[in-house]
Parts: C-alpha cells; sequence; structure tokens
C-alpha cells in the first residue's frame, strides 16, 4: 500500500477523488460546520478508499443511489488524524459522506463580535495548509491529490460567505434566518487551497478582475492600499505567463489570522496588518500573487518538498518587486530575507535536518517546523540558479518550467531532472546536491549589495560606537530602509537610547507594522517601560505568528517584561488561533525564570 506522503493516509494505488461536492451550513452559536460532502471519483471503483478526517464526527456513509458503504474510523494519530477506511462496493462512483466538525478543528478559527473591525457580527475563516483540510472535509489531504470542487455553504443571513472559488447565482433564503451561497472552482487544485470565510463582508472592486474583500470598516482603507494590485498582475504575467485563474480577488481578515498571507486561489487571504495606510507592505500580496504560479500551478508533492512552493515564489515575487521598483527596492528585500534566514537557521541550529530544503518530516509536525528556512534558503537557490544559467535562459526555464507542469504536483527531484534537461550542468557547478540536502547556508550564497544597504547596515550596527542617524536621512528612508536600519541595531539599549529613537524615528506610533514589531521587540528585549502598553495593545488584537514569536521571545529576557507576557498571554490567549497559541507557548516554554 504506497503511502507516498508522509502527512497523509493518501494511497495511490486506491480509486482518487477528482471533485468535491460540499454542502455544508455553518453554525456560529455551537462553532461547527456540518452537512455533507460526496466524493466523486475519477471512475467506478471497488474496494478499499482511505480517507484523512481529524476530528469529524461521521453520521452516514453512502453511494449516491443511498447504499450504506462501510467504513472504519481509526483512533486519532496526533499529526495525521483519523484514517477512514471505506469499502467500496463494486461500482462505487459517488461516495456521500454526511458529518459535523469536531470541538477544535484547527483548521478553522471563529471569532465573536468583539474580535472584529465592526464588533457587531461573528466571524470565521479557513486556513489548511499545510494539513488541515481534514478537520473540515473528510478527503485524500495530500497536494499529489487535486480536485475541483462546487460549494454550497449555508449562513446567517446578514453574513457573506467567501471561498477560493467562483460565485454561482444569487444567494436563496433558506431555513428561518439562513441562506445559502453557492461556489464552483472548475480548476483541479490540491485539498490545501480549499477555502472559506464567511462574516459581515462587502468588497471594492479594483480593476475587471481584481477585488478586495472586506468587512464594511476597514474595505476603504483596503482598496487604497492594494489599488496596484493590477499592476502587479502584469507584470508577473509578463515574467511567468498568462494569469490561468480568472479573478485574482483578496479577502482582508481579521486581525486574528495567523499569517500574512495565503494564497488561496482566486482569493489570497491577508491580514489587515498589511494597512499601513502608505502601501509600503504590498510585497505579500505580490508574494501571494505569484503563487498563482508557483505554488498553486505547480504544487509541492508534499511537505518535504514546501521549499518548491516558497522558495520559488520569494524570488518570484523579488523579481516582480524589481520590474515594478528597480534592483535596489529588490536587494531590501533580500536583505531582510537574509536576516530572517538567519535567524530561523539560530533557532533551529546550523546543523539542524530542519535547515535543509528537500527535507524528510515524517513523524513531524510541518506546523511545528515552520521558518523561513524554505522561503529564503530556497529562494537563494534559485537566484543561485538564475546567476549561474543566465537570466534570459533562466526565464526561459521558469515559463518551461510552469508550463510543463501546470495542474500537477512536483518533488525537488522533478525539479532537478528538469534543470538538468533545460539547463545542463547548471545544477552541478552550483552544488546543489549540498543546498538541497545538507543543512545550514552555503558558501556561495548570492549576495544582494546595495550602496544605501550598506550605509543602513553600518550606521545601525555602528549604533554603541556612536553612529547616530541625521534627521533628514532619516526622513529620506522608506519604510524598508528603516526596518533594515532597525534590524541592525543592537537587541538591547539602554533606557536613554531607546528614548533617542523613539523620540528621532516616531516609532512607538508607527501603523506599519514590520516597523513597529521590530523596534517594540528591541525595546521590550530592553525592558524599557513606556512601549508596555502599545505592547500590550498590539498583542491582545493581532494573531500573525511572525509577530508574535519576536514579540514574546524578546519579554523573556527580564523578570518585568516576562511578567508582563505571562498576563499579556492569559488575556490573549482565548483570541488567538490554536496555532498562534501554540507558537507563543513554545517561545513561553524557553523562558528561565
Ligand atoms: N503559503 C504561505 C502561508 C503558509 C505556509 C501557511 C505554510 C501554512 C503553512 C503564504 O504564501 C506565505 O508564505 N505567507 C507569508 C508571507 C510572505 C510574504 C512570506 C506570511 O504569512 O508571512
Ligand atoms: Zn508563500
Amino acid at each position: 500500500m504506497p503511502r507516498v506522503d508522509p502527512h497523509s493516509y493518501f494511497d495511490s494505488e486506491q480509486p482518487r477523488t477528482r471533485h468535491l461536492e460540499l454542502d455544508l451550513a455553518v453554525d456560529f452559536d455551537r462553532q461547527r460546520v456540518a452537512g455533507q460532502a460526496t466524493l466523486v471519483l475519477e471512475r467506478p471503483s471497488a474496494g478499499p478508499l482511505d480517507l484523512d478526517t481529524k476530528g469529524l464526527v461521521i453520521a452516514s456513509v453512502r453511494t449516491d443511489g443511498g447504499r450504506p458503504i462501510s467504513y472504519d474510523l481509526d483512533g486519532e494519530e496526533p499529526i495525521l488524524g483519523s484514517r477512514m477506511r471505506l469499502t467500496l462496493p463494486a461500482g462505487t462512483a459517488k461516495v456521500v459522506i454526511a458529518y459535523e466538525t469536531g470541538a477544535d478543528a484547527i483548521g478553522l478559527q471563529w471569532l465573536g463580535p468583539a474580535q472584529t473591525a465592526g464588533r457587531r457580527h461573528p466571524f470565521m475563516f479557513s486556513q489548511f495548509q499545510p494539513i488541515h483540510a481534514r478537520t473540515m472535509i473528510p478527503c485524500q489531504d495530500s497536494p499529489m491529490a487535486r480536485v475541483t470542487y462546487d460549494a454550497a455553504i449555508t449562513v446567517p443571513e446578514a453574513l457573506t460567505a467567501v471561498m477560493s472559488a467562483g460565485p454561482v447565482g444569487e444567494p436563496v433564503g433558506s431555513e428561518a434566518g439562513m441562506r445559502t451561497l453557492r461556489f464552483a472552482m472548475p480548476q483541479a487544485v490540491p485539498t490545501y487551497l480549499i477555502a472559506l470565510a464567511v462574516g459581515d463582508l462587502t468588497s471594492h472592486d479594483l480593476s475587471p478582475r481584481a477585488r478586495v474583500w472586506a468587512e464594511p470598516a476597514t474595505v476603504a482603507a483596503a482598496a487604497w492600499e492594494f489599488a496596484g494590485v493590477e499592476r502587479m498582475i502584469v507584470a508577473a504575467e509578463e515574467m511567468f505567463g498568462p494569469y490561468e485563474w480568472d479573478r485574482y480577488d483578496m479577502l482582508v481578515l481579521p486581525p486574528s489570522f495567523p499569517y500574512g498571507g495565503m494564497e488561496n486561489p482566486r482569493l489570497t487571504f491577508l491580514t489587515p496588518t498589511l494597512l499601513a495606510g502608505d502601501r509600503s507592505l504590498v510585497d505579500v500580496v505580490c508574494h501571494e500573487l505569484a503563487h498563482s504560479w508557483t505554488g498553486n500551478l505547480v504544487t509541492n508533492a508534499t511537505m518535504d518538498h514546501f521549499w518548491l512552493n516558497e522558495g520559488f515564489t520569494v524570488w518570484a515575487e523579488r523579481r516582480i518587486l524589481e520590474a515594478l521598483h528597480g534592483p535596489e527596492a529588490a536587494a531590501v528585500g533580500w536583505a531582510i530575507g537574509r536576516t530572517a534566514l538567519l535567524e530561523s537557521v539560530q533557532r533551529f541550529g546550523a546543523d539542524s535536518p530542519f535547515t535543509v530544503l528537500r527535507t524528510h518530516l515524517e513523524g513531524v509536525d510541518p506546523d511545528d517546523v515552520y521558518s523561513s528556512v524554505p522561503y529564503e534558503k530556497g529562494a537563494l537557490f534559485v537566484a543561485l540558479l538564475e546567476r549561474t544559467a543566465g537570466r534570459a535562459a533562466f526565464d526561459a526555464f521558469i515559463r518551461a518550467y510552469i508550463r510543463k507542469f501546470h495542474f500537477t504536483s512536483v518533488t525537488t527531484e522533478q525539479l532537478m531532472a528538469f534543470v538538468e534537461q533545460q539547463l545542463p550542468g547548471v545544477a552541478a557547478r552550483v552544488g546543489a546536491d549540498e543546498w538541497l540536502n545538507k543543512p545550514g547556508v552555503p558558501a556561495n550564497a548570492p549576495v544582494f549589495r546595495s550602496a544605501s544597504l550598506e550605509a543602513l547596515t553600518a550606521l545601525g550596527e555602528g549604533w554603541p560606537t556612536g553612529a547616530r542617524p541625521a534627521a533628514a536621512q532619516v526622513a529620506s528612508w522608506s519604510p524598508s530602509e528603516l526596518l533594515v536600519y532597525l534590524q541592525h541595531l543592537p537587541r538591547q539599549l539602554d533606557a536613554a537610547s531607546c528614548r533617542w529613537l523613539d523620540a528621532e524615528l516616531k516609532l512607538t506610533d508607527r501603523g506599519n507594522y514590520e516597523i513597529l514589531v521590530e523596534w517594540l521587540t528591541i525595546a521590550l528585549g530592553s525592558d524599557y517601560e513606556p512601549v508596555f502598553g502599545r505592547a500590550r495593545d498590539v498583542l491582545l488584537r493581532v494573531g500573525r505568528m511572525k509577530y508574535l514569536r519576536p514579540l514574546f521571545g524578546a519579554m523573556g529576557r527580564h523578570p518585568r517584561t516576562r511578567a508582563l507576557a505571562r498576563e499579556i498571554f492569559a488575556a490573549a490567549a482565548p483570541t488567538y488561533h490554536t496555532l498562534s497559541r501554540r507558537v507563543v507557548e513554545s517561545v513561553m516554554e524557553k523562558y528561565d525564570g
């Protein structure tokens, strides 16, 4: 029985699901999704069919003709969940499973009205990558198994549902106080790209093929922030070929969303912390958009090849940035990425298996080892291939790669075979084996230099010897340049230094979360009391893991900030996504004292 994905019970020799029909009602009072999923098999089949489930309460399993199908639901494995083994009677073409979700489905977050911008209605959203679709849908939950899907989603009539799919028809009233919205996704996607959000949502058109969805209180700010998205789509198409997903819409979620963005096809999910008011954080949109090619068209076969999704996408994101804003801006992105990479390598240790690109994660929860390594080491490897092959040859290679593998899932080994075929000798010249299979960052990693970056780095590192930026200089920095400067300051400063920085750079009041969080990380690590209130406000609202990790980490340094961290976490934990809560717990476990 070839199980080919260490994080799924999917068996490549069994019948495959080709299409899913979801008919689900969203019950906010009970925090459950309930209804039925119909699995349409690629051909009439018989015998065993193993599905992934986690926490699901199964009511019945039948053929579409209503004949019961016998099944066994195994005990729950901590990472994989429960294998559900059906025994299909001969000629089964469709399997209809009636069920509801479990009490703490990690793929879903339920928010009370107080956690939304409007404060009047509840909200729910899904986050299925890497392996959480199985907490809402019984399915072959491996990226090697792609499906198209249709859905009928029943929600309270004051609310709207959106999905990673196109809308079908108008909402229709169903039972009292509810209405049903229909969706269709005619393109085959891995199950981690199925997505649903329900809340008080409205939308604003940005171009004929792009609009932004958000709560009414947020939609105007979101429309302004992301107004340039069509230009990004055009730039990406010039590099990677036509945009294949029909629409590129975006959804701005409430601030507890645990990621910066998630590339759900046709509907990127975004954190509201991107709404800086100056369009300075749209690189995240650029990244999620780039996944429309690298990730969504060409998909990692399993989480052991996750770097194929993220490394290529970070590289693509910076190429789009370069096309739109020039090589200096791209170099700043690479510098910020390098800082994140070094932090991740340091966290795991330079010889940790979690710092290789092609991983072996059997028995490991992918959420526990999420880091910048697949992103930034992966992107550096792609950039090195690009430099070695030459840009023109590499651009032709990327287009050929996307054309050849679109709508399929690929392994590192398949990629490298294709590299050898298209760009003979390049893999050996860059030392691909070390990049892919050895820990740490190889010595031949590309470095992206610019005069401004060197000046910013020197200025930050020169703090202890008295280097200070002049006011006019600070005023000339872009937000990303200011971030690079802050990243190169010492992690611990005396109170006078903190006071100087805050007075000159106006840091505590910033609405740009990248800058604000970098500053708060320094200030909390320095036990600088004037920022405690601001830190508390941020941490009680924002659940983005990228920010929780450094902030709670920095608070571990001093007794007073450790007490602050514990107080904040006690109040915030019930509002955090399970993933966010787990990250903070893992950081606080390492506090000494
Ligand atoms: N696909 C990821 C988010 C993800 C990865 C969720 C793995 C669950 C498991 C998304 O494209 C992403 O990388 N988001 C980044 C933004 C980015 C600019 C690097 C994030 O959320 O910070
Ligand atoms: Zn990504």
